[in-house]
């Protein structure tokens, strides 16, 4: 294999430098959120791994301080406004100021356009309730926390967790997730032009099909792997740390002139005009 040309690091250095920035990640002991936090760590930022789930989250900040990386934990529930300001305003205290933020913790909960229970008519009210707490006012509250940190000193960037699902109908997820993913687009625009002149970037992505623990731990259905075959292009789902690359451009200089975009990481799902129609056959829906 050729030696990388001399001037190789240096340029990737200068791009790509988010050394001693403090990151906050949400959602951060399992799939996207962790394989942001291990991206950003492995490049030398300090971040701050935050989570509702305090088992999970000690072992993955755990796993990534054992391979020698500035990471921290904090137990945060990103449903709860009042504790998000607590954990951000803690986060300054102990670590300085904040550099960049990933509003990523998301839940799937609710029954799919497949399910009985999935139907307009009978999708469940809490479930209605438990995800848009999530998936929409916890990462209102998170960029809230973020902009009251990063607008005065006139830097930072907002990275969302959207979806695919934020930008077209996808009947293999429910209303309710459906809702917030698009939902989140648009508060990612407008916080854009809000923060813009004040040095503030703002911008989400929106993966496609990623193997996490987001539909519960352990295999998928099948019917639900080959769905996701047939729509995804590139004919498979990603692994997690194939969100790296784009994490870790939002956040550093690489990016400087990015803001209120949404970037699709997605095997080419939304290059197709529409979901295969197969998926809206009757025949394939639980009765
Ligand atoms: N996996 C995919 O295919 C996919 C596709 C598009 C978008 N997303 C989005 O990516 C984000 C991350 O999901 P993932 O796929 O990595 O799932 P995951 O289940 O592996 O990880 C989600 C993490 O969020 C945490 N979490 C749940 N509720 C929380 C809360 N109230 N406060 C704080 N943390 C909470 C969970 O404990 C978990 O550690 C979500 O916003 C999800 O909607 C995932």
């Amino acid at each position: 294999m050729n030696d990388f040309p001399s001037t190789f690091h240096a340029a990737v250095q200068r791009m790509f430098d988010v050394r001693d920035q403090v990151v906050v990640v949400t959602g951060a002991a399992s799939g996207l959120g962790l394989a942001m936090a291990e991206i950003m760590a492995e490049c030398g930022a300090r971040v701050v791994l935050t989570d509702v789930n305090p088992a999970a989250l000690e072992g993955a900040a755990n796993r990534l301080r054992n391979a020698g990386l500035q990471a921290f934990s904090m137990e945060l529930d990103v449903a709860s406004a009042e504790q998000v300001d607590r954990v951000f305003e803690r986060i300054e205290r102990e670590h300085g100021a904040i550099n960049t933020v990933f509003a990523n913790a998301g839940i799937g909960t609710g029954g799919n356009l497949w399910s009985k229970e999935g139907k307009l008519e009978s999708f469940s009210r809490d479930d209605w309730k438990k995800v848009i707490a999530i998936n929409l006012e916890g990462v209102f509250w998170t960029m809230q926390a973020a902009a009251r940190a990063m607008r005065p000193r006139r830097a930072g960037s907002i990275i969302v967790t959207a979806s695919t699902a934020g930008l077209r109908a996808e009947p293999i997820v429910g209303y309710a997730y459906i809702a917030a993913k698009a939902a989140v687009v648009n508060l990612v625009r407008q916080a854009a032009l809000d923060l813009a002149p004040f040095g503030v970037r703002v911008n989400a992505i929106a993966p496609g099909p990623f193997n996490t623990n987001i539909g519960g731990p352990g295999p998928r259905p099948a019917h639900v792997v080959e769905a996701f075959h047939r729509t995804v292009p590139l004919g498979r789902w990603a692994e997690p740390h194939e969100i790296q690359g784009l994490a870790l451009f939002l956040a550093s200089p690489a990016a400087s002139f990015v803001t209120g975009g949404v970037y699709a990481i997605d095997g080419g799902a939304l290059a197709l005009s529409q979901c295969d129609a197969q998926d809206l056959e009757q025949d394939q829906w639980s009765e």
